[in-house]
């Protein structure tokens, strides 16, 4: 089948299935391109709320497609590709949080939405990296513990001086490896370009930074700047989406292989295959759905 005949055919079973298509900013671009919407883990979540809609094929992330099927458990959220996980999510266990619950009482439990199910049935919300900030800022408590980005936590706790932050000793694979030597030459080789960072990077890459944003403010950020030039460090699909918002703009990677290979797993075929077969389709037991879906409950009341 070439490539556009496969387009034809997702965007008939679309219709057919009433179904719809929403893609992580990370994803392929011919994924991002057949997407209803595309969006940073925020903006997903906000989309999973009262989505009309049969079918969601959630091109992102495991993390992801629970999160869609907790916010939106009356519809079958589909994941293309079953070994599309987040080794950043499988740095804490069940397990882990049930003992630092005993270890620190008293303390909110705060977790990215980097999380597998089981970890979010036991914590007390949930938060992105573009509202990490206002949410630790402003729970009703001064002691946190943070799970499970080490590098977020640290990026929150710059602007959270007055509370006590414990951190659990994460990260993502893909922001952590980037080196500050090889950022600071990317900025030497474009002078007049403006730098924009994950927060999941490393404290000193953060430091080198103009801008420290989640993805979803990186294509805010790029619609209203006049910088002509900009160095992006986060994933590379990001680029794509970025450039389709800003077409004036020139973009540079800030460093070579910045690749998730999870997020590049899934391609076209497999969002045919997946709206076809009606697979993979993510389903949990109620009462970890429903634990689960407390935190994010508590992180929307935010927004
Ligand atoms: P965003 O929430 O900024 O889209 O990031 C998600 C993610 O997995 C980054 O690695
Ligand atoms: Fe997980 Fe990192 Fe990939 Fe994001 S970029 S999905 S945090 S491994």
């Amino acid at each position: 089948m070439t490539k556009e005949i496969m387009i034809e055919e997702i965007k008939k079973l679309k219709k057919e299935k009433n179904a719809i298509i929403v893609a992580h900013n990370y994803q392929n671009e011919d994924v991002q391109n057949i997407a209803d919407f595309v969006g940073d883990s925020l903006e997903l979540a906000k989309k999973m709320v009262g989505v009309e809609a049969d079918i969601i094929v959630f091109c992102g992330v495991k993390f992801m497609a629970e999160m869609a099927h907790m916010l939106s458990s009356d519809k079958k959220v589909l994941l293309p590709r079953i070994d599309a996980g987040c080794p950043m999510a499988d740095t804490i266990t069940e397990e882990d949080v049930i003992k630092l619950r005993e270890k620190y009482p008293e303390h909110t439990f705060i977790a990215y939405v980097n999380t597998n199910a089981d970890v979010k049935a036991h914590i007390d919300i949930c938060c992105t990296s573009a509202n990490a900030v206002t949410i630790v800022q402003n729970v009703k408590n001064d002691k946190i513990v943070f799970l499970p980005d080490r590098n977020l936590g640290n990026y929150v706790q710059q602007f959270v001086k007055n509370k006590e932050i414990v951190l659990w000793d994460g990260c993502c694979n893909v922001h952590d490896k980037i080196r500050f030597e090889e950022v600071q030459e990317a900025k030497k080789s474009h002078e007049n370009a403006v730098l924009i960072v994950h927060p999941e990077c490393r404290p000193e890459v953060v430091k080198l930074a103009d801008h420290t944003l989640s993805t979803g403010e990186m294509v805010k950020f790029v619609k209203e700047t006049d910088a002509k030039e900009v160095i992006v460090g986060t994933e590379e699909g990001m680029i794509h989406r970025l450039r389709k918002e800003a077409p004036h703009i020139t973009f540079y990677n800030a460093a070579r292989n910045f690749v998730c290979p999870n997020m590049k797993r899934t391609n076209l075929e497999d969002v045919y295959i997946a709206l076809k077969e009606e697979k993979y389709n993510i389903i949990l037991d109620q009462e970890l759905r429903e634990k689960g879906k407390k935190g994010l409950d508590e992180m929307l009341k935010y927004l």
